[in-house]
């Protein structure tokens, strides 16, 4: 439960009172093979304001028949009859009353739903956004962007929706329907039994376009989902797109997918209005009916002017909730694919990051790393059913068709020193970053061991083990912040501005920094200043080097940084590197030198181990890139010197 109060924080303290006891719910529970149960479970905390909101509707429909029945009474015994004129203040003080009632009624159920649907839809929202980050590296490898927002937003409304109106909704035409049509069959059983006549016909055709609507809608959130996806990559790629000058192809993409929304779109349409003329003409019917037969049986005798007009006030409440219920079962059917898709996510596995042996985070890391014949593939992207009705009937094809995992990393066998710095050499795509996100436990290996200070790292709680591991990543993130924050990310303490600029400094970007015009105020990104590769790069450094990690990762950090920056940061990294144990991650040479062991991988295989004096004296991949790479320095010197004479 501590999990879920951290999230209060981020609540208005107004809402946080009222939803203190309904977040400690852990929405996972709500997870059903029946969408209409799990439906229910996610309702676990407000089930009480919402029984208080059906009950406001019984009672607020109960008025309106009894105000049908005091008409009755009004017309049969006072005007009909001429008596009883003296009773007609306290008659007309009984319709105010019962109007004042329902009307009071009304209000409670409208506020009692909306803080039931409202209230769910925060908890749900806080819930997934929570959930969502807590997934592991592999489902969010799987899954796209624009795919996650969409159900976090559009099908969170349509659960909201569902709440609001379709459940309470349900309510109210159940309420009015049962106390009506008691009403009118004890008053008269022949017409009572007429106004319902239609009901066989009205349930058909609902459930008919229940099915056809379940599988339309689903199709059109999938889609919306798709067009998310392409707005979003494009807007995160809009330089990419720019630079390829592939603007009209982006475009027409982006407008078939939106056509087919469209397309989509109109169809779920046209049900809805194929099914409310003809709904409207069988309920239509089926009022006339009632109503001329009651007029017929009035003048015949049969029934009373008054029992006549109760009867066709309250026959109308019998066909209108007929006539709702199926455009409700209808509007259900949205609710319940909404309700899978946001399950989909709920149900997926968190990673795991607390558990483990804690008595191994009482005591300092000290670094000492051992691969022993690590194999290792990443987990292959899961061929996706995508739409309602395959879900029901999964077919064997299907199963059959899940791809196989590559293995990536090949019998990877060393062992660092604490204290000690680790070079990774290899051409792109050799396993390099994967053998960090191994030791972050990012992912799981599946053979072999990886010793961290002679303990199993698989013993060690995800959570310590990324505190202790600082990472400098090959593409770093930098949130829309201002710059102090975003060097000060994930520190786990107060730090001071001294602080703050010491690693600024450190990473060679403090001079950088004070030349924008709010210094480490500056904010970042969409809202602020852009800022180079470069200085991305310096800034991660810096996050990285304020939380002064144990062990450190430095996934090609000086990849995009100049010659003169890069000495600077090198100097200060050296500095750093001392007396913990790195690992670096670099094409060149001249960085890789000085470390006290350099793996040289190839094809996710390590073909070399060594240091920097080994290695050249032995045939092979190291020497070849060392040639390489002289040569070339040597040519750059050449006609470097060359223009300066
Ligand atoms: N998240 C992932 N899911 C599946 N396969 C991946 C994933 N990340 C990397 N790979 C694959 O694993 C292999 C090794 O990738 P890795 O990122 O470790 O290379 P690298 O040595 O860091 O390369 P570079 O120098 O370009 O950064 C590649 O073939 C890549 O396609
Ligand atoms: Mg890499």
């Amino acid at each position: 439960m501590a999990e879920n109060s951290l999230q209060l924080q981020t609540l208005n303290p107004e809402l946080d009172r009222h939803f203190v006891k309904q977040l400690a719910f852990d929405l996972r529970q709500a997870v059903a093979q029946n969408r209409l149960l799990g439906l229910w479970q996610m309702m676990t905390g407000f089930r009480g304001l919402y029984l208080g909101a059906l009950l406001s509707i019984a009672i607020a429909a109960a008025a309106r028949t009894l105000t049908y029945l005091l008409l009755q009474y009004v017309i049969d015994n006072v005007f009909t009859t001429g008596e009883g004129l003296a009773q007609l203040p306290a008659l007309a003080l009984g319709f105010v009353a019962l109007a004042a009632c329902e009307g009071f009624f009304s209000y409670l159920r409208g506020i009692w739903s909306a803080r039931t649907a409202e209230g769910i839809t925060v908890r749900l929202r806080n819930y997934l956004f929570d959930h969502i980050q807590r997934l592991s590296f592999a489902y969010h490898d799987h899954t796209q962007t624009g795919e996650l927002i969409q159900r976090a937003t559009s099908d969170v409304d349509a659960l909201r929706r569902f709440y609001a109106d379709q459940a309470i909704g349900i309510g109210r035409i159940v309420a009015l329907f049962v106390i009506n049509f008691t009403m009118v069959l004890r008053m008269n059983t022949r017409l009572g039994l007429l106004s319902i006549v239609i009901m066989p016909a009205v349930v058909i055709m609902s459930y008919f376009f229940f099915g056809k609507v379940t599988k339309a809608y689903d199709k059109y959130q999938s889609q919306e989902a798709k067009v998310s996806t392409a707005l979003q990559e494009n807007l995160s790629g809009v330089r990419v797109v720019k630079a390829f000058a592939r603007q009209p192809y982006e475009i027409d993409k982006f407008e078939k997918e939106n056509w087919e929304q469209y397309q989509l779109g109109k169809r779920l349409l046209v049900m809805h209005s194929l099914y409310w003329p003809v709904s409207d003409i069988l309920c239509s019917g089926q009022t006339l009916l009632v109503m001329i037969t009651g007029a017929l049986m009035a003048m015949r005798g049969e029934i009373t002017l008054g029992t006549y007009i109760a009867i066709s006030g309250m026959v109308v409440w019998i066909v209108w909730p007929l006539r709702n219920l199926g455009r409700l079962i209808v509007q259900v059917s949205t609710g319940l694919v909404s309700y899978r898709r946001v399950a989909d996510i709920l149900a997926e596995d968190r990673e795991d990051i607390k558990s483990g042996n804690q008595a191994l985070t009482e005591q300092p890391l000290l670094g000492e790393i051992t691969f022993q014949r690590v194999n290792f593939a990443y987990e292959p992207t899961p061929v996706k059913e995508e739409t309602e009705e395959k879900k029901e009937k999964p077919t064997s094809t299907e199963t059959a068709k899940q791809p196989e995992p590559i293995e990536v990393l090949h019998n990877i066998s060393f062992h660092v020193k604490s204290g000690h710095t680790v070079a990774l050499l290899g051409s792109t795509g050799s396993g390099k970053s994967s053998i960090v996100n191994l030791l972050l436990r990012f992912y799981d290996y599946q053979e072999g061991r990886i010793l961290l200070d002679g303990v199993d790292l698989r013993e060690y709680p995800r959570h310590y083990l990324r505190q202790q591991i600082g990472i400098v990543e090959q593409e770093p993130f930098l949130f829309s912040r201002s710059i102090r924050e975003n060097i000060a990310y994930g520190v786990g303490r107060e730090v001071t501005e001294e602080e703050v600029i010491e690693a600024a400094k450190a990473a060679a970007v403090h001079e950088v920094i004070l030349g924008f015009p709010e210094g480490y105020q500056t904010i970042i990104g969409e809202k602020g200043v852009t800022l180079s590769g470069g200085q991305r790069q310096r800034i991660a450094i810096a996050r990285t080097l304020l939380k002064n990690p144990r062990l450190l990762v430095m996934d090609a950090a000086t990849s995009a940084v100049d010659t003169e920056t890069e000495m600077h940061i090198e100097a200060a990294l050296e500095r750093l590197m001392a007396n913990r144990t790195s690992l670096v991650i670099a094409h060149r040479i001249q960085t890789v030198m000085n470390a006290d062991l350099i793996l040289v991988l190839d094809k996710g295989r390590i073909v070399q181990q060594g240091t920097h004096e080994e290695l050249v004296t032995q045939e092979g991949l190291y020497r070849q890139t060392y040639d390489l790479q002289v040569k070339i320095d040597e040519e750059v010197e050449q006609e470097v010197a060359g223009v300066l004479v």
